[in-house]
């Protein structure tokens, strides 16, 4: 059932975060989809720009489509990640995707301002719904990098939100991209979250870059060959904290490319005579499938699809969970 983000974080608000993983091909497919009904939670697939191009974008949107019949207990939202305005109008076109993110974060205050109203007036002619971004990650946010973290300011934010009619925001707290966020101890300013949701009760907030980067995995991959050195994340027992300010939504990539380098490196590293694609994928899948299951736990969202469901249906009107504005 492909529903809105919107939908997904009424339920959420205050309580867990939803889960919003990026995939690119079939076998992360195929794990996210299990795992997530294994867990029990709500979710969203996030497709980057980068994601689009890799094979084709259709083939991604039809991956979606046909995750959605054989899926038929999930309960999860089709997101565009990290979107420019062509994009943006490209997925709100498609009839597949239910969000997308304008990241016009690069951009002075106004010319964002400008650039969200036109995306969220119409997404919203179409039933879509738009996450917007204010502040900088520091690093690569698709084509744009940043030297440092420019902070959202909260009365900005509450300005931009009313200004755009954006559905949710993603912050800038202090999180980056990739698998080398911090040097030394994580620092993350929950202040700023506080402030924002004081300003604007029951509004959704994002947290980008927000994969963990467990030490074990970085090991696992290093003992195989690998060469990742100097990579730390966010400390997965925060979720919780932030979702009580507020945010709904925690992006999640970097970790699942992890997943996928380590089970491919060790079985490589373990059986050199081999050299068909499926072998590792088959353990790939259920590695994957179990990673996202636990990842849910630590959201909170784990347990939470049936309720979810519910509150969906009836928020739709129809109650049959098909797209006639459920979507
Ligand atoms: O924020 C960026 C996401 O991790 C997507 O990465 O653009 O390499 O697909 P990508
Ligand atoms: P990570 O690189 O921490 O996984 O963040 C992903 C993200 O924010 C996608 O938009
Ligand atoms: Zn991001």
């Amino acid at each position: 059932m492909i529903v809105t983000t919107s939908a997904l974080f009424k339920h959420a608000y205050g309580k867990y975060a939803i889960g919003a993983y990026n995939i690119n091909n079939l076998e992360q497919t195929m794990g996210l989809f299990q795992g997530n009904v294994q867990s029990k939670a709500p979710f969203i697939v996030q497709l980057s720009k980068g994601a689009r191009q890799y094979t084709h974008k259709l083939m991604l949107e039809a991956m979606m489509t046909t995750a959605d019949q054989i899926f038929p207990d999930a309960v999860f939202a089709v997101h565009l990640d990290h979107g420019d305005e062509a994009t943006c109008l490209d997925c709100i076109k498609s009839g597949v995707y239910s969000s997308v993110m304008i990241d016009a974060s690069h951009e002075p205050f106004e010319k964002n301002v400008e650039i969200t109203k036109k995306i969220v007036d119409e997404a919203h002619s179409r039933g879509v719904v738009v996450e917007a971004e204010l502040g900088l990650l520091k690093g690569v946010e698709e084509d744009v990098s940043s030297e440092h973290h420019v902070y959202t300011q909260p009365d900005e934010a509450e300005q931009f939100v009313k200004l755009t009619g954006c559905d949710s925001l993603a912050c800038a707290i202090g999180t980056s991209h990739g698998a080398f966020k911090f040097k030394g101890d994580q620092k993350l300013r929950f202040d700023i979250l506080a402030e924002i949701q004081k300003r604007l009760p029951g509004f959704p907030l994002v947290m980008h870059g927000s994969s963990s980067v467990p030490q074990d995995e970085v090991a696992r991959i290093n003992a195989a060959g690998g060469a990742i050195k100097g990579a730390s994340g966010v400390d997965a027992s925060q979720f919780l904290g932030a979702a009580k300010l507020g945010v709904t939504k925690i992006n999640i990539d970097t970790d699942g490319r992890l997943v996928w380098c380590r089970v491919h490196r060790e079985f490589f590293r373990d059986k050199p005579e081999k050299f068909d694609l499926r072998d590792p994928g088959k353990i790939f899948m259920p590695e994957y499938a179990k990673f996202i299951a636990a990842k849910n736990v630590l959201l909170g969202s784990a347990g939470q699809l049936d309720a979810c469901r519910a509150l969906a249906k009836a928020e739709s009107g129809c109650g049959c969970g098909c797209s006639c504005g459920c979507k």
